[in-house]
C-alpha cells in the first residue's frame, strides 16, 4: 500500500482522541508502556525496556507510515491532548488483501473506564471506511483476558487459536486471534 496518511481532522469520539505521536510525548510513553502489565503482554523482546526504545520506535513507526504498513497513534484525553492515556495502531496493514491488525496499550491511569474500546471502534471504523478494509484482525496472549474482553465488546468474533505463533520475550507463545468484518463492529 502507498504511503499512509493519518485521519484529519483526528478520529476521537466525547471521551479520546488519537493524533500522532510527538516527541514531546517520549517520557509519558515510557512511563505509561514501562507498566507492568504494558510489559506482560505488550513487550515483544527479552531485552529491558528503555526510553532509548521509545526514542528509536518514534523513527521506525514514521517509517512504517511511510511504507504504508503501519499507523500508530497516541490515545489522549479528550479535553487535554497533552495528556497521553496510552497508544494504539493499525499494523501490517496489507492494501492486496485488504487487511489490517488493530493493537492497543493503556498506562494503567487509564484502564477500566472502557477507553480501549473506543480507541478500537474509532480505528475500526475508520479502516473499515477510508483504508476500505475487508477484515481487521486483533491477536492476543492467550492469557490476556482485559484484551480479549475488549475484542469481544467490540464485536469481534474469536477465530481461534495459532500455535506456537510467534517468539515473544525469549519463548513461543501461542496467540488467540479475533477477526472483525465490515457490519461487525458493535
Ligand atoms: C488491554 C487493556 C488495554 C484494556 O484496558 P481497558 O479498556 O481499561 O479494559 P478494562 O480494564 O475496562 O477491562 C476490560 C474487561 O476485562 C476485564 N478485566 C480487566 N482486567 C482483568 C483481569 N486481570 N482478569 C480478568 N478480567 C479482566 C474487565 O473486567 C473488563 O470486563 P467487562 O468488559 O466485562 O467490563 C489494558 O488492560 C492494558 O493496557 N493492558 C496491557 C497492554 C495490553 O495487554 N495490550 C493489549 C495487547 S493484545
Amino acid at each position: 500500500m502507498s504511503t499512509l496518511s493519518f485521519p484529519r481532522p483526528p478520529l476521537a469520539d466525547e471521551v479520546v482522541a488519537l493524533r500522532p505521536w510527538r516527541r514531546a510525548d517520549i517520557p509519558q510513553k515510557f512511563a505509561g508502556f514501562s507498566d507492568p502489565l504494558c510489559q506482560r503482554f505488550s513487550w515483544p523482546s527479552a531485552e529491558r525496556f528503555t526510553e532509548a526504545h521509545v526514542r528509536r520506535n518514534l523513527e521506525d513507526e514514521e517509517r512504517e507510515r511511510l511504507n504504508g504498513e503501519a499507523l500508530n497513534f497516541a490515545v489522549v484525553d479528550v479535553a487535554a491532548r497533552e495528556h497521553v492515556l496510552g497508544g494504539a495502531q493499525l499494523y501490517d496493514v496489507d492494501g492486496a488483501r485488504s487487511c489490517a491488525a488493530v493493537g492497543y496499550w493503556l498506562a494503567p491511569h487509564a484502564r477500566g473506564r472502557g477507553i480501549a474500546t473506543r480507541t478500537v471502534r474509532l480505528l475500526a471504523r475508520w479502516g473499515f471506511e477510508r483504508l476500505a478494509l475487508a477484515r481487521l484482525e486483533l491477536t492476543c496472549g492467550p492469557d490476556n483476558t482485559a484484551s480479549q474482553r475488549v475484542a469481544e465488546r467490540c464485536g469481534f468474533t474469536r477465530e481461534g487459536m495459532l500455535r506456537s505463533h510467534l517468539p515473544f520475550q525469549g519463548v513461543r507463545r501461542d496467540t488467540v486471534m479475533y477477526g472483525l468484518l465490515p457490519g461487525e463492529l458493535d
